[in-house]
């Protein structure tokens, strides 16, 4: 089985891997390429991420207590304040020295698009900007971040490709799709993106006209969709009217066979209807395509003589090679 997850190229990207909203006074456990990890809000405000393993006796921190932004380990009460530093161990005395190797080693973390992303090394990618998100005509949506059973390449591999579309997704906007996909040409979409465009009449069920604006049967879009190495794929539909319905698809690998999975919209709408029913149409799409991506055992193969393709792979074939490229997988 390909195993991608211990690639140290992957150490130097970011990946989001909680909502910022679902950080209060509380603290939180996450697995990043199969490491546990901790993420509180320190007491200067800032989020501190660190290996969720206590240095003395190695019990989970995210067991522990936060009480004004410092956590207290839940074995034998040392306590870690802003940027992961042990300010207290009980058990010596207020006057004992604290050994330096007491303090937590921390990741970088970043608040971006209503989510926490975290780098476990040194960045050498940056998160892709999203124009948009300054731009005062759209606003901003978000949803759960939720654990999918299935490995992050495959979830790639599928928000790449197309051509499931009125096979996977019947339920929402695939069904009557034209099968037929046309010849992609792929390129770069901007700094950050690079994709493909292409024009579909998709299906406009009752539960999609919140989002599509219309209550034709069908509705023409233009979809333009691109992936940001390693795992962010971005797709942006352009409705006849000028409605523009931006979607990052952000899968976050917690080890080679699981995956976090949000995704966060952005809309030039008239910001009148519920944001639920945006969302809920979103979530069902995404509800289709887990359903299918967990029923396919293992990773997705990386070499090239792995698997079979076609005309309209092109595009998940071209992420599937820069990625293989980058973890360095023949
Ligand atoms: S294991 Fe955390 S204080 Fe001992
Ligand atoms: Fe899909």
């Amino acid at each position: 089985m390909t195993q991608f997850v211990q690639s140290p190229a992957l150490r130097t990207a970011w990946y989001p891997v909680a909502r910022v909203s679902e950080l209060g006074e509380n603290v939180l456990a996450v697995r990043l390429l199969g490491e546990d990890l901790v993420i509180w809000r320190g007491p200067d405000g800032s989020l501190v991420v660190a290996p969720d393993r206590c240095p003395h006796r190695e019990a989970p921190l995210s067991i522990g207590i936060v009480d004004n932004g410092e956590l207290t380990c839940a074995y034998h009460g040392w306590v870690f304040g802003a940027a992961g530093q042990c300010v207290s161990v009980p058990s010596s005395g207020p006057q004992a020295a604290i050994p330096p190797t007491a303090h937590l080693r921390c990741m970088q973390v970043q608040e971006l698009y209503g989510l926490v992303w975290v780098c476990p090394g040194v960045p050498a990618f940056d998160i892709p900007r999203i124009a948009q998100d300054d731009d005062p005509m759209f606003r901003r949506l978000n949803t759960e971040v939720e654990a999918w059973s299935t490995s992050s390449p495959r979830l790639v591999d599928n928000f790449m490709d197309f051509s499931h579309f009125p096979w996977v997704h019947t339920g929402t906007f695939g069904a009557g799709q034209d099968p037929v996909v046309p010849k992609l040409e792929l390129g770069p979409l901007d700094d950050d993106f690079f994709g493909y465009t292409y024009e579909v009449d998709a299906a406009n069920p009752d539960e999609a006209v919140a989002v599509s604006g219309s209550e034709d049967d069908f509705v023409h879009r233009v979809m333009t969709t691109g992936f940001a190495l390693p795992f962010i794929v971005r797709s942006t539909i352009r409705y006849d009217d000028g409605l523009e319905h931006i979607l990052l698809l952000c899968s976050t690998p917690v080890d080679d066979l699981n995956s976090l999975f949000t995704f966060v919209v952005w809309r030039n709408d008239d910001h009148g209807v519920d944001p639920e029913e945006i969302l809920a149409f979103d979530r069902a799409i995404g509800a289709e395509d887990r359903a299918m991506l967990e029923t396919v055992p293992g990773t997705l193969p990386l070499s090239r003589t792995g698997l079979v393709n076609v005309q309209s792979d092109k595009p998940s074939v071209e992420w599937r090679r820069r990625f293989a490229d980058l973890v360095g997988i023949e």
